[in-house]
């Protein structure tokens, strides 16, 4: 939405400098990166992914993902992580791995959001793209 905003204001500033003539129209100033685009990799996605992990994840997972025994496993060089596309691995996110589910292999349970509800999609695609920086 941010984006195509940028693009109409980009567009308006382009007639209006085609048309102005020696009017000196305002200059709206140019927005600049609108990058709200999905994938990973922008780091203000990855400092919000980071602080939302360490408040949710770390306890589990231990500082920079690297695992605890016993608890969360690891997050860094994860064949699981980095086999899934970054819209399953959100799904994961919000449904967790149960102790019932096969796929766990620890017996323990990996909660939904890691336990905090109020973490939203667009949190978790933070959390996401911080997972993919350590990777
Ligand atoms: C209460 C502890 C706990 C918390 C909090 C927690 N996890 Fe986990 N997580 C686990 C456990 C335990 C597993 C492994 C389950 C299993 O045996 O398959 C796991 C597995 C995972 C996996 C799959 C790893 C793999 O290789 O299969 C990912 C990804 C993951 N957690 C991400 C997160 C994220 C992101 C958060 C924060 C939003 C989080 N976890 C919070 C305990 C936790």
């Amino acid at each position: 939405m941010k984006t195509r905003v940028a693009v109409i204001v980009g567009v308006l500033a382009l007639v209006i400098a085609a048309c102005g003539g020696d009017r000196t129209a305002p200059t709206v100033a140019d927005g600049g990166g609108g990058d709200g685009g999905g994938g990973g990799g922008n780091a203000v996605a990855i400092a919000a992914g980071k602080s939302l992990y360490d408040g949710s994840c770390v306890a589990c997972h231990a500082e920079g993902g690297v695992g605890i025994d016993g608890l969360g496993k690891p997050l860094v060089g994860s064949e699981f992580i980095n086999g899934l596309n970054d819209a399953d691995l959100v799904e994961f996110l919000t449904v967790g791995r149960d102790t019932s589910d096969p796929a766990n292999t620890s017996g323990v349970a990996m909660p939904a959001k890691g336990g905090n509800p109020s973490l939203t999609e667009a949190d978790l695609q933070n959390i996401v793209a911080y997972l993919r920086s350590i990777n």
